[in-house]
């Protein structure tokens, strides 16, 4: 019987995790939000933990259990997810999976009623790009990753991410159909390189081999 060969380890290795949505208030009952339930990102800190990694996830507000071996720090907001990412460098691989709510508003300091006259208006402010900092960082993480959620030219989108980014692989994920808060997953690994295009897959077989590909790419002279 011919086994697979053993994965690389990562033990000796840090690596940052962000997970899950963010959450920006509008008021101290409403806020904006992505959808995403973090199950993805949670299963690739686990999965990087069985490897032998040390991993520091970063979490918005998501309603899982912190996988065991992790150090888990949750945030709220897009900007206190920039500075628990940026405080828990130096890292040797940064993997930025959290769906970041593209904008905020100044929060109102008591409810906003409704009925008082015209709907309010939100005056969106543009949040920090995490993944573009610390893929330009001084103390960048050796292999930087992000991911891509799209519903249209999956792999084109992906590519200009990868380059305005900074980063090394983009993870993209076609979400035009069930996948947000769903159990599987069907992602296009875009690097300079190439795409290497992996079946449909469970989250966490997606999450172990996405692990053993960094834990490749870390031990390995070229990324
Ligand atoms: N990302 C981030 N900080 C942000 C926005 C995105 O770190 N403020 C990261 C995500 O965690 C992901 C990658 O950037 O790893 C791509 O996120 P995505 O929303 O697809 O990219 P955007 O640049 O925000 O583009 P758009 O939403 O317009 O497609
Ligand atoms: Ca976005």
């Amino acid at each position: 019987r011919r086994l697979a060969p053993a994965p690389q380890s990562l033990t000796g290795r840090h690596i940052l995790v962000t997970a899950g949505p963010t959450h920006e208030p509008i008021d101290p009952v409403r806020f904006l939000g992505n959808r995403s339930s973090g199950k993805q990102g949670f299963a690739i800190a686990e999965a990087l933990v069985a490897l032998g990694a040390r991993v520091t996830l970063v979490a918005g507000p998501v309603s899982l259990p912190t996988p065991a071996g992790v150090s888990r720090i949750d945030v709220q907001t897009a900007r206190e997810m920039a500075a628990a990412a940026e405080g828990a460098l130096p890292a040797d691989a940064a993997v930025m999976v959290a769906a970041v709510a593209d904008w905020r508003v100044e929060p109102a300091a008591g409810k906003i009623k409704k009925g008082a006259g015209a709907p309010p208006a939100l005056a969106l402010v543009e949040n920090p790009d995490i993944l573009a900092t610390i893929g330009h960082a001084a103390r960048r993480p050796r292999l930087v990753v992000g991911f891509a959620a799209e519903t249209d030219t999956v792999v084109e989108n992906a590519r200009a991410k990868l380059a305005r980014k900074g980063a090394d692989w983009i993870v993209a994920n076609d979400v035009s159909g069930d996948v947000m808060g769903g159990e599987t997953n069907a992602i296009h690994i875009v690097t300079a390189a190439g795409v290497d295009s992996w079946p449909q897959l469970p989250k966490a077989a997606v999450a172990t081999r996405l692990a053993e590909r960094i834990a490749a790419a870390l031990s390995g002279e070229s990324l």
